[in-house]
This record gives C-alpha cells, structure tokens and sequence, in this order.
C-alpha cells in the first residue's frame, strides 16, 4: 500500500494493523455480551468491529425483518479465508436475517478481466456449491449476478450522482489512468449494498455487511452517499430529545415549500410537519416543537435509544413524498487468517491457504511446511513453550477447525508450557482439518445439480 491512510480493496496486501484501522476510520468494538449465541468468531474476538450493529440486533431482539448482503469476486478457487464470511452470514440466518448474495462479476471484468460467461460459471461451481455445503438456506438465501440485476445498476448511476472524482481519489487513490470500468465498480458495489432495501427486494429494512476491513471504502462510501440521498436528518438534541431536520434538496424543495427564490411556502411547510407528526404516531410522543421556518422540529420527550426508530418512521414518510428512503448499511469486520507461508492468503499463491477441495495430501503437505510458532530445538521448546500468537497451526485450529472452546485453550496451554511440540500441534491441525474438509465434499455432494435452488429468478 503506497499510502498508509488508505485502504486499497484491490491490493494484494493486506494491512493487519486492527487497532489504527478502527480508530483511522471510526469503527465501533464488538460487545460480545449484547451477541445472543454468539458464534466461535464471536467467542474469540475474530470479529472485531463493527458499524451500526445496535440496529441489527435491535431488529434481532425485537424479530423485525433485517437483511444480510455480501458478495464474492468470481475468480479463483474458493478458500478458508472466504469460508469465514460465509460463517457469519450462516449466523445471520439463524438469528433472522434473509441473505442477498452479489456475484460481483462486473467487478470481475473490471479489474481482473474476467468474461461474464467465465464469472458465472466459477461462481457457481467454486462457490455458491461451498456455499450450501458450509450450511447457508436455500429457502432465504437470493444469489444475483451484478451483469444481469438493472436495478442495482441504475442505483448505480442515480447514486453516482452523490459522489465525485474527488472522492474517490481521496478514498481509493485513483487517478488519471484509472481506468473507467475500474472506476464505475465502487459505484455498482453501492448499489449491491443498498438495493436489498428497495420494495421489490424486501422493502425498507436494516441490512448488514459482514466483510474484511478491505472492504471497509466501500462501505464508507455507501454511508456517505445514503446520508446525501436523505431527506430528513435526526439527530439527538442537546438539550435532551431528537431533532428531525428537513434536507432541502433539488429533488424535495417542491415538496418541503421552498420556492427556487428561497422563498418558504408557510402553508406547504407545515402540511409536510402535520404529516412528519403523523408517521411518528407508531412510536406515540405527545410534544413536539415544531419551527416549520427553519425547517425543525423538536421532540423532547424522546430518547437517544429511539433514534433508530424514528430514523424508519422517517425513512418511510420520505418514501411516501416520493424520496428514496435509504439506510446506511450496517457492517461487521473480522480479522484475516494469516496465510499458511506467514504471508497474505490468495488464490494464486496455493501454498499460503487450503483450498475447500484440497486433498488430504494436499492440506497434510501444507501444514506440515506452515510457519510454525515454535523453538528451534526440542530443549528450547520444552523449557520456552510456542508461540500461539505465530504458530499458523494453531490459529487455523483457532479460526477455523477446532469449534470446542475449552479444547482450543487446552491446547494453547499445553502448547505454550512446551507440553506439545510443534510437529504434535501440527498433527491436531491435520486431524481436525480432515475431516473439516471430509465433511465439507459429502456436503457437497448433497447439493450436486440442486445450486438453482440458491439462485434468485434474475439469475436463471
Ligand atoms: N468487492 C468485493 C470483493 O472484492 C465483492 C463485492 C461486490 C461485494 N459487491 C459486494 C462484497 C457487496 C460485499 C458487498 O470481494
């Protein structure tokens, strides 16, 4: 990465340091203990930030309807780091959520040069059959392909109208030669993102992004670009309460009563604030201070903790004057798997991953030569112990293969007192992960010529 304040979706680097990535772009902690049945990724801190997740499990609480959306780049063989994604969208599921899947295969040909035909035909084959093997249902689950969903590439253009160059060199570093398809991805990403709220997909409702930190631009461009498209802002009031503000735009000022001299219409104004009081009866307050000139109004009577809902309420009335009623995405962010050499995972370099379809030679041949967390000489590991923080052995048995808690800390104390040497905590690795992968082709198997089940009518 050639400038450290950036992240680089496209890099074949990754930048691990979590602790300034959080504070550089404002990202939230996980409260494990507000996560009902958390999930072993949960458990173990590997999912380790968070934008807007109240909202999700508010919905979760309450069981209101939210949405998962995530997306794969169709290119490659599918391997344990894409695994993790799809463990968090299977929690999800069962804790409630419908799952939009983007198969990103404009993005594809954008900057992989990926054909359309090639793209579809991997990202059926390579991963939505691992998809249904790792456990997604099919009955909540929609697949779509970016080339053939217009409505995500109009949101597209509509939303590319909230943004500019300037923005996306500050957020992406692109420049003069980018070249124009690379450019227009982010746009159909945010457009991935939001369309699950459109009425045909689903209607108004919270949607979570589980994604690497990678993947942390686009989801701050989407933000960006919802609050732009918004036609009321609500924010908590100083003076206790919410404020509900009117964002007087070219598209509203009709609307609100704002003539294009500036000119307020009174009458036009506080029809629209009878009506913004009127969608807020659901929630039932009793005062509010309206000042229809400044476009305001006030409720004091509420609570910071009711913000989300007013957001709907106010959401919903936007709808009905004919706005586009968006949400900012919430997202999650885990930690990346350190690649089998020490270095970065990635398809192209086999050796730094396993792949969901290695051999057991394969996978043995591949721990067996993993970076190892370990004492040069047996002396020195006995009386030293390993190092877990390092040892790959032990983090793929922590990420991905050994699900039991009090058998992993076991391991990591009888590992770190020098108990278990370095070729013994491989072979625990090996054991484990065959018959992960064991389990995962019988899976397979099971879906064999059954993947339409997973695929939205689009995607036919
Ligand atoms: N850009 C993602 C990747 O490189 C793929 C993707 C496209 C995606 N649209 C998405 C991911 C929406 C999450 C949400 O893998």
């Amino acid at each position: 990465m050639e400038d450290s304040s950036r992240i680089d979706p496209w890099s074949s680097e990754q930048s691990t340091d979590y602790a300034r990535i959080r504070d550089q772009f404002g990202l939230q902690g996980v409260n494990i203990h507000k996560i009902p049945n958390p999930s072993m990724l949960h458990r173990r801190g590997i999912i380790f930030a968070q934008r807007d997740l109240d909202v999700v499990l508010g919905c979760m609480e309450r069981k209101d309807p939210f949405g998962v959306l995530t997306g794969l780049m169709p290119s490659g063989r599918m391997h344990l780091g894409h695994s993790m994604v799809i463990e968090q969208v299977r929690w999800f599921q069962q804790q409630g959520a419908d799952i939009t899947v983007t198969v990103a295969d404009l993005e594809a040909l954008a900057t992989r040069g990926t054909s359309l035909e090639t793209g579809r035909e991997t990202a059926i084959k390579e991963y939505i059959h691992n998809y249904a093997a790792l456990g997604l249902d099919p009955d909540t689950t929609n697949v779509y392909f970016q080339s053939s969903r217009p409505e995500v590439q109009r949101l597209a253009f509509t939303l590319g109208r909230k943004t500019n160059l300037s923005e996306f060199e500050a957020i992406y570093g692109f420049k003069g030669d980018t070249n124009l398809a690379h450019v227009q991805a982010p746009l159909v990403q945010v457009g991935d993102i939001v369309h699950p709220q459109m009425e045909e997909f689903g209607g108004l409702r919270p949607i979570v992004v589980p994604v690497g930190v990678d993947q942390d631009p686009h989801l701050r461009l989407t933000r960006g670009i919802t609050g732009k498209t918004n036609w009321f802002n609500v924010k908590v009031r100083k003076a206790g309460g919410l404020t509900i503000s009117l964002s007087v735009q070219e598209d509203n000022s009709e609307i609100f009563g704002t003539s294009t001299n500036g000119r307020i219409d009174r009458t036009v104004r506080e029809s629209i604030f009878e009506r913004l009081k009127n969608s807020l009866t659901p929630i039932g307050y009793s005062d509010y201070i309206s000042n229809p000139k400044h476009g305001t109004l006030d409720i004091p009577g509420a609570k910071a903790s009711d913000l989300s809902q007013v957001r709907m309420c106010v959401l919903r009335f936007e709808r009905e004057l004919g706005g586009m009623g968006l949400m900012p995405p919430s997202s999650t962010y885990h930690r990346f798997a350190v690649g089998m050499t020490g270095d970065k995972m990635s398809s192209s370099k086999p050796e730094t991953t396993i792949f969901m379809d290695d051999s057991q030679e394969e996978m043995t041949k591949k721990v067996k030569r993993a970076f190892s967390g370990g004492q040069p000489t047996v002396e020195e590991h006995r009386r030293l112990g390993g190092d877990c923080s390092k040892d790959v052995a032990f983090q793929y048995l922590q990420f991905f293969f050994e699900s039991d808690d009090s058998e992993l800390s076991q391991i990591a104390r009888d590992y770190e007192a020098g108990k278990l040497l370095t070729g013994e905590i491989k072979q625990i690795c090996i054991d484990r992960a065959s018959e992960w992968l064991k389990d995962i082709a019988e899976r397979r198997d099971m879906w064999d010529g059954r993947l339409e089940e997973f695929l939205a009518p689009d995607a036919l």
